[in-house]
């Protein structure tokens, strides 16, 4: 019999709460034929395993690995389904399962393409959140709804049921950076996106730990860079270039420092602090703008030695540029701009290339040797029947 509904619950590390959420969806869903769709970043507490033991027909997980974000994880969650409408909550039991079937029944009597679960409204709440935690989803509130199609009181929320069909409509349009699945939706969706809101009330976490930290944040605000000005720039260069800011200011801020204190010439000064904050724009590259990739153990090193370089001849032809465009009359300032404006891109064009360019995992080389290794014995093999090689066959 073919599914009404699939539910799909992301996870990392929520080994504990698989049994238990499952057991309330059992409750919750009498009646109703779901499915159920774990889509887990390969935890390391082992929660894939922990649902593959559970060994329920309509129960399965994608698990990914090399991957991370709660995001990317919904929306292959989504695809994956079989039944016509989906589902998508948190694991953690913080979303209450009891609205499924009222979500449910809406999408179905009112035509709906997406009805979200909302804490802000008539009959909603934000429980036991923390304080701080209330604060910043309202800012994040008030920042996203700029240039959106569609108006919601929640579109924070990580808890909603979508058509299946209509999310196809638009699923090629979504970022699928960082937490906020729904908003990047309710930014991607066409204004013909028939939306429903439900009250709900926010639980507390019983078993494990929120996911959510200053990372999640900043993936936050590369959704709406993404969103709002991804025709125009790429998300991560924002965050090269803001990192290349900060650079800037701590080198002046060091410099300073090293003229007053330090007594060096100006020149050994830009010296050794051009040095020190190239090693520290580095690292905070390396854990903020390429986190998802970042390097470790000896690549670390060897990452810093081609961002060095790559950053080394950026300067080069920054000044070089910069010059020239003053001897022809450029006005200072701008001259200058334009020379830092090229070796921002020359720097973000070569280390993402070089430094951290995206690797293979070394699986995933040995896996496609292994397949070149047997093509090949295959077909030194084509000419000769089945077993042609056995001694059998010899006499
Ligand atoms: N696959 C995968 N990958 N799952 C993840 C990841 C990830 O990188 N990060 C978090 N999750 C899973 C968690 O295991 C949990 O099931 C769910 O996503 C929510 O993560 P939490 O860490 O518990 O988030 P939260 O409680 O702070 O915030 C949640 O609820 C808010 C209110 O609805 C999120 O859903 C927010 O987006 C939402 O605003
Ligand atoms: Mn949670």
């Amino acid at each position: 019999m073919a599914y009404d509904l699939a539910i799909v619950l992301p996870t990392f590390n929520e080994r504990e709460n698989v049994a238990p959420i499952l057991d309330r969806l059992e409750r919750a869903l009498k009646g109703i034929h779901y499915e159920v769709i774990f889509v887990d970043d390969d935890s390391p507490d082992g929660t894939a395993d922990v649902v593959r033991r559970m060994g329920l027909d309509n129960v399965r997980v994608l698990q990914r690995i090399g991957r991370r974000g709660l995001a990317s994880a919904c929306i292959e969650g989504i695809l994956a389904a079989a039944a016509p409408i989906v589902a998508v909550m948190d694991a953690d039991m913080q979303h209450d399962e009891t609205v499924l079937p009222e979500m449910l029944l809406r999408v179905r009597e009112e035509n709906l393409d997406l009805v979200v679960g909302s804490r802000n409204m008539e009959g909603g709440s934000m429980g036991e959140f923390a304080r701080w935690r209330v604060k910043l989803s309202q800012l994040g509130r008030r920042l996203s709804l700029m240039g959106a199609n569609h108006a919601l009181t929640d579109p924070m929320s990580g808890f909603f049921m979508v058509r299946l069909s209509a999310f196809q409509r638009f699923a090629h349009r979504l970022s699928g950076i960082g937490f906020k699945i729904l908003l990047d939706i309710v930014l991607s969706a066409d204004p013909g996106l028939r939306i429903g809101e439900m009250p709900y009330r926010f639980r507390p976490r019983e078993h494990g730990e929120s996911k959510l930290d200053i990372l999640i944040g900043l993936e936050y605000f590369e959704l709406l860079v993404d969103k709002n000005l991804g025709n125009l720039v790429n998300a991560r260069f924002v965050i090269f270039g803001m990192v290349g800011a900060l650079g800037v200011g701590v080198h002046l801020l060091i410099l300073r420092l090293l003229l007053d204190f330090g007594r060096l010439s100006f020149a050994k000064g830009q010296a050794a602090t051009t040095f020190v904050v190239m090693i520290l724009n580095y690292v905070l590259n390396n854990s903020v703008t390429y986190r998802d990739r970042r390097l470790r153990g000896w690549k670390f090193w060897r990452g810093l030695f081609t961002f060095c370089l790559a950053c080394g001849l950026g300067v080069v032809a920054n000044v070089a540029i910069a010059n020239e465009a003053f001897h022809r009359g450029v006005p200072w300032a701008l001259a200058a701009v334009t020379g830092l404006l090229f070796s921002a891109v020359w720097n973000f064009g070569v280390t993402s290339m070089i430094t951290w360019r995206q690797e293979r995992r070394s699986s995933e080389k040995r896996a496609r040797l292994r397949i070149l290794a047997s093509a090949s014995a295959e077909a030194m093999n084509t000419d000769e029947p089945r077993g042609g090689n056995a001694p059998a066959n010899m006499v």
